[in-house]
């Protein structure tokens, strides 16, 4: 575990703990406010990612923004990263070796932000983070709060440009975050 953000990107700059390595053009490390409440976590780069470096930049992440747009969530005032951190080839989910490996940047990054809130973006991330039991369809939209932390399930959006009606579910979930940040 690091205690700086310097010595922690400095750790993951040649990683080469999982095969996924081999296919990446860049580490996609994370984005935003190092302090941030609110933190978001993804599955995984997509082929804008791996080439820009940064998490959430190709279509999914566009909608994402809009629907930031919507409840009022600043990019810049939340933190981004993902599960893992290099693209898995063909955009297929992050097998169980090369999570589990990429898995303690992730947790060294949630030490670091200390987010009062860490919304879980699909499938991938809800049971990396919370546990292989959850399932995205019924933990979506619901609160679960674990040592400190409260965690947002929903969807990742992702599959919002497959299913239209998942979008206002999403923009639902997001607006319970909002509120929750203005209660506090
Ligand atoms: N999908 C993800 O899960 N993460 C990204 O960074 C981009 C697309």
């Amino acid at each position: 575990m690091y205690e700086t953000w310097e010595e922690l990107e400095k750790s993951i700059q040649n990683c080469q703990k999982c095969k996924l390595y081999k296919t990446r053009q860049n580490i996609v490390f994370g984005t935003g406010n190092k302090n941030a409440k609110i933190m978001f976590i993804g599955e995984g780069p997509g082929a804008d990612e791996d080439k820009q470096g940064e998490p959430f930049v190709g279509r999914a992440g566009k909608l994402m923004n809009m629907a930031f747009d919507i409840v009022g969530i600043k990019r810049e005032e939340v933190y981004i990263a993902n599960i893992v951190k290099c693209r898995p080839p063909g955009n297929r989910n992050p097998e169980e070796d090369e999570a589990s490996s990429c898995i303690d940047y992730l947790r060294n990054q949630v030490i670091l932000v200390k987010p009062e809130i860490i919304v879980l973006l699909g499938s991938v991330a809800l049971k990396n983070i919370l546990g292989k039991e959850y399932g995205i369809t019924a933990s979506r939209g619901k609160w679960v709060e674990k040592k400190g932390i409260q965690y947002m399930p929903t969807w990742h959006p992702a599959a919002l440009l497959r299913d239209e009606s998942k979008k206002i579910e999403f923009i639902k979930d997001l607006m319970q975050v909002v509120e929750y940040k203005l209660e506090k």
